[in-house]
């Protein structure tokens, strides 16, 4: 078994449709900080597509760079898409999968992000795949049954599983400012975690499961402290190299 304490956790920063050549200064001011002091988490920043592979260069391995979708087929005539094959070539090492605004705004739904999972797979990327309710199934009371089904459906199993991280974004939390209370992070975060097991049995106590919504350096230390909590997945904070650094010095490995 995997246990918490075992776990280096992952910091990840989703800067979603933000981010021209000029944000690329960030990412090595992030980099810089990482190889100064002693940082105990892998970090990851995701910017758009465009920037990818000036941003390896920048993180000069210091830091790892991911994408915020992709496509499941490998090439084909599908007008304006990337494949899991070309952000790995280049330079890729995570994708992020199934997060709500994508769920929302393109109507993706758990078997095409379980698509997309084998894809990542495939092409040797890490998925970060997001989970998480609405405010309406909160406040009904359905926010388990709700991430327990898009967990199920959303992580493939056929074929086996390689490596995968987990993301617990509730929809209401985030770019609200809002954030469910400690208490209830760590509930939905040891939920997540039997839900894991019970899917991919001895495999599930593998994957770090990344809280999102809302974190900001004021509250990552409590969040990171948690049970369960195995890193962040970071919006609006990560934009800025001084903010984020300071989210990532929160982490602690092996404590
Ligand atoms: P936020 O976004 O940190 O700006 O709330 C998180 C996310 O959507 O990944």
């Amino acid at each position: 078994m995997r246990a918490k304490d075992l776990m280096r956790p992952l910091l990840a920063g989703n800067w979603k449709m933000h981010g021209l050549k000029a944000a690329l200064g960030e990412i090595e001011a992030v980099a810089r900080q990482a190889s100064r002091g002693l940082v105990h988490a892998d970090i990851l920043i995701c910017p758009p597509a465009t920037l990818i592979e000036q941003a390896v260069r920048q993180a000069a391995a210091r830091i790892a760079i991911g994408v915020q979708d992709c496509h499941p087929e490998p090439s084909g005539a599908h007008t304006g898409d990337i494949s899991a094959e070309m952000l790995k070539d280049a330079g890729a090492r995570y994708v992020i999968l199934g997060h709500s605004e994508r769920r929302k705004d393109h109507h993706e739904t758990d078997a095409l992000v379980a698509a997309k999972a084998k894809a990542a797979w495939r092409a040797g990327l890490v998925p970060i795949v997001c989970l998480g309710e609405t405010e309406t199934e909160r406040d009904s009371g359905h926010a388990k049954p709700v991430v327990s089904g898009q967990l199920r459906k959303s992580i493939p199993t056929a074929g086996g599983v390689r490596e995968l991280a987990l993301a617990y974004q509730p929809v209401w939390a985030i770019g609200t400012g809002r954030t469910p209370t400690l208490g209830e992070i760590e509930d939905m975060h040891a939920h997540i975690r039997r839900e894991l097991v019970l899917h991919l049995g001895g495999q599930g106590h593998a994957p770090r499961i990344l809280y999102g919504g809302s974190v900001k350096a004021a509250n990552a230390k409590d969040i990171l402290a948690l049970p369960e909590v195995g890193g962040a997945l970071v919006g609006g904070a990560s934009l800025k190299a001084e903010e984020f650094s300071a989210i990532v010095s929160f982490a602690k490995e092996n404590s």
